[in-house]
């Protein structure tokens, strides 16, 4: 049942490839025009969509960096402004919700109490709600509005992986949704990104072959107390995800940073040997961010930090900066996090095995919480 693997989570994430492509299947039909993006259980008008003026994300934990990822494609493909918040600080704030204001709640297991009380308040405000959920039928998408399911079957990991590549499948295909229903985007370039999407599990699957390699530092870094996660843009969500990851599998502190703030404050935790993992932008198209992420690297490594970092196939620019590269297929920008996220996944299942901890059933916590 764990197909050959001693833990469900090192199965999950080798289903990543397949739960991407799964989320796609039936989302686009075909006609005319170019085509069109089909939600699931869809009880919002386009008309109602046009009528939306800004949007929530409203999570908990990965699925809130998914929804952090989330608010990249929406305003970049809608203009409309995108507010991300953690579910459980949601209501607690009096935000401002109207029926022009669309919720989005993205939810695994579709029961985290937190997100739920988020909908419902939101629902109280009149304001439309949309579900990204694993669980068919579970209570989230039973009170949203309108629902996208994440097709990558049940994840039995407490550690989210596979669902989380699938929130952001997810994600991309409500933004997409919104720019066709509010005109946003022409029909054919709307077709033309899900083109690009259908095109992202074979690089998924092929990020997956730089796991013996991502294992190998893992194990040299098993020991350490601190990992530094750094990344830019959508770099950013990626790195706080990958030091989620290894705070809850191998119990290391560890924390992700937006590389720009590094100098108002974290730079001051770089020591001799300080473990710090970068997610590096595309050096195609957004050199500003690379070459500032580039001067961060040359920072850190001066100061003594020992530095892994994810890029992009044939980025010779870091190569002198890195003591251990990473090299992961070049994909569009938005589309990125779908591949730099899971060296990350690796890397914390690693060092957690090393470590002899049960990387299935992580010390302290549920797969799904069902209390606030
Ligand atoms: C982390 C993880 C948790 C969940 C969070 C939300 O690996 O799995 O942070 O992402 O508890 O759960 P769902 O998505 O079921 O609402």
């Amino acid at each position: 049942e764990k197909g050959g693997h001693d833990y469900f989570m090192l199965k999950e994430i080798e289903e990543q490839p397949a739960g991407v492509a799964d989320t796609l299947i039936g989302h686009f039909s075909h006609d005319r025009d170019g085509g069109r993006i089909v939600l699931d259980e869809q009880r919002l008008t386009d008309q109602e969509l046009r009528e939306i003026d800004k949007v929530f994300v409203v999570a908990c934990g990965s699925s809130y960096h998914a929804g952090l990822l989330a608010k990249y494609a929406i305003e970049h493909w809608t203009r409309l402004p995108v507010e991300v918040e953690l579910a459980s600080e949601f209501r607690y704030r009096d935000p401002v919700l109207d029926r022009s204001t669309l919720v989005v709640a993205i939810s695994q297991s579709g029961e985290t109490a937190d997100t739920l009380e988020a909908v419902r308040h939101a629902k109280e405000q009149k304001a439309r709600v949309l579900a990204i959920c694993n669980t068919n039928g579970a209570q989230i998408p039973r009170e949203s509005d309108a629902v996208l399911y994440t097709r990558t079957g049940p994840e039995i990991g407490v550690a989210s992986t596979k669902a989380f590549l699938a929130q952001v499948t997810a994600n991309y295909l409500l933004g997409l949704a919104l720019a066709q229903a509010r005109g946003t985007k022409y029909p054919d370039e709307v077709a033309r990104e899900f083109a690009e999407l259908e095109a992202m599990p074979k690089l998924v699957a092929r990020v997956l072959e730089t796991a013996p390699q991502v294992r190998a530092i893992a194990r040299e870094l098993a020991q350490v107390r601190t990992v530094l996660f750094l990344g830019r843009h959508v770099g950013y969500p990626v790195a706080l995800e990958g030091a989620l990851k290894l705070k809850e599998l191998a119990y290391i502190h560890a924390e992700g940073f937006a590389a720009g703030e590094l100098k108002h404050g974290p730079i001051a935790l770089i020591e001799d040997g300080l473990p710090v993992i970068v997610v590096m932008p595309s050096p195609k198209g957004r050199t500003v961010l690379h070459s500032k992420l580039l001067s961060n690297i040359r920072e850190i490594q001066a100061r003594g930090a020992r530095t892994i970092v994810i890029a992009e196939e044939g980025d010779e620019t870091v190569r002198p900066f890195a003591d251990h590269l990473i090299e992961i297929p070049a994909a569009p920008t938005l589309f990125q996090p779908l591949l730099s996220t899971i060296p990350l996944q690796v890397f914390a299942a690693e060092v957690a095995q090393t470590r002899g901890y049960d990387i299935d059933k992580p010390r302290n916590l549920a797969k799904s919480v069902t209390v606030e």
